[in-house]
């Protein structure tokens, strides 16, 4: 397995719209290495979640981390996944907003409003086919990998800018109040 280098804003990459992948691909060395590499760039950069075009491959592939419910110690809201070919479609006109980060946008965070509960449509790492709802958090990782295969960041979701904080400050003045809000 390899660490990744990871695009930052303003490389192109982070700009195209990626192309799907084949499905007789999916179980190919390449997919699989490149797979076991997101995982283990994401883990290493302590991100949430990783598109493929943030290392530079302009494909339809995203990675997602555990993510623990932060009221029920032990509980996860989701489980690490690998989603190939990844859709979705929202489920409601509701949004919520969130701070999010992004590894290629180091060190910044900001509230972005997201639709809270979607339906994600993909393929597993074995092809096997993904259909499910999310809401919440992992609704909303889903929406930010997705549209960085979409040539899209969270600062483009944004409706304004006043939230938009360096982690520094972000850990200093609004951590404590950084839980999600309705919109
Ligand atoms: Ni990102």
């Amino acid at each position: 397995m390899a660490i990744l280098k990871v695009a930052k804003l303003g490389h192109p990459v982070l700009r195209r719209v990626a192309e799907p992948v084949a499905p007789d691909q999916i179980a190919g060395s390449e997919t699989q290495r490149l797979i076991d590499d997101m995982f283990e760039t994401m883990s290493e950069y302590g991100g949430v979640g990783l598109a493929a075009t943030q290392v530079h491959r302009p494909v339809r592939l995203l990675v997602t981390e555990d993510i623990p419910d932060p009221d029920n110690e032990g509980v996860f809201l989701a489980r690490r996944s690998v989603v190939l070919n990844p859709e979705v479609t929202f489920l409601t006109n509701e949004e919520v907003a969130f701070f999010e980060g992004c590894l290629s946008i180091p060190d910044f965070r900001g509230r972005v409003p997201r639709i809270k509960r979607i339906r994600l449509r993909g393929l597993d790492r074995d092809g096997s086919k993904i259909d499910r709802e999310v809401e919440g958090f992992p609704a909303v990782v889903y929406q930010h990998e997705v549209d960085h295969l979409n040539g899209v960041v969270f600062l483009d979701r944004m409706r304004d800018f006043s939230t938009l904080s360096y982690l520094s400050e972000f850990d200093r003045f609004l951590a404590a109040g950084a839980g999600p809000v309705e919109v």
